[in-house]
């Protein structure tokens, strides 16, 4: 089993005791903030004067140190961290109670579905940071790049709004980019070192631990075209489901294996190796004889 934020807490670990300190920063009712987002304020803090004046999500936000540094960076924006991850949650907003910030709030949501809690128009960017890239085809249905989520995404972005894709692995983009497509979105802009372009932009959790791998921050913004939404009943999936299809024939060709394919590139490697002895002897054994 992987070993989740959860299961790796420590013993005497009170989840509930340690939210309740951090209840300035949990939303435990979000869905009671559909169409209000911009005038969250913690229980018995005073509203924004005139809201706030844009609302960035941040889906996947993980342990929350971007989420909560993006919100000290820009007051006038709420923040809305969202992961499915309990112990992400609290952590998170244990960062925003000590930095003392009131523009950024962590919903309590086991399994989070954006329609639920957002109305349309009411997010002005989406960002998802790093996300679980889970590479089996069977489990394409769950990365946030999935064209049935996409979809769901449009119509609660405000007029103009972006997401925002930040990866280190080129077959998550690469899916992506194909997902988006079929979701009519444009990419407004795609790069290989989005971190060259945004030097002074804070770091995630994930980023500072996989660039310190040697990894690069690919990204992609994109934007809803103004055609209606596609049926997603209707969707032709071009994608591959598997993002091990999209690594290259010859794996020798990778400086750099993505997050979350590590373990199944060094077998896929494994494997070929022993293919390619094999044939070397057999081919030498033609030879002898
Ligand atoms: C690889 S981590 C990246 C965390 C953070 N964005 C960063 O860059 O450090 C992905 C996070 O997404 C969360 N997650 C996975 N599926 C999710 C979903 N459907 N909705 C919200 N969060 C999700 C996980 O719990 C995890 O914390």
């Amino acid at each position: 089993m992987t070993r989740t934020a959860r299961s790796r807490k420590h013993k005497g670990f009170d989840l509930e005791k340690r939210l309740a300190a951090a209840a300035a920063a949990v939303e435990r009712e979000p869905a009671a903030w559909l169409g209000r987002w911009h005038a969250w304020a913690a229980p018995g803090a005073p509203a924004p004067v005139g809201g706030w004046r844009r609302v960035v999500v941040d889906l996947g936000c993980g342990k929350g140190a971007a989420t909560v540094a993006m919100a000290a960076a820009h007051p006038d924006t709420l923040f809305v961290g969202i992961d499915a991850e309990p112990v992400c949650t609290l952590q998170s907003a244990e960062k925003a109670v000590a930095a003392g910030l009131p523009n950024a709030v962590f919903p309590l949501v086991e399994d989070p579905w954006l329609p639920d809690l957002f109305a349309p128009g009411e997010i002005d960017r989406l960002v998802m940071n790093f996300p679980t890239p889970h590479p089996k085809k069977k489990h394409a249905t769950l990365r946030l790049t999935h064209v049935d989520r996409l979809i769901a995404y449009r119509p609660l972005l405000a007029p103009g709004a972006a997401l925002l894709l930040k990866t280190d692995s080129d077959p998550f983009l690469q899916f992506s980019l194909e997902e988006l497509a079929l979701a009519r979105y444009r990419v407004v802009r795609a790069t290989h070192s989005w971190r060259a372009a945004h030097p002074d932009a804070p770091e995630t959790e994930y980023e500072a631990k996989l660039v310190a791998k040697g990894a690069p921050v690919l990204a992609v913004e994109a934007a809803p075209t103004a055609e209606p939404a596609p049926d997603p009943r209707k969707i032709v999936q071009t994608a591959h489901a598997s993002l091990y299809d999209y690594l290259p024939a010859n794996l020798d060709e990778l400086d750099y294996v993505p997050h979350g394919m590590e373990g199944a590139v060094e077998n896929m490697r494994n494997h070929a190796r022993r293919l390619a002895e094999k044939q070397a002897a057999g081919a030498h054994g033609e030879i002898a004889r």
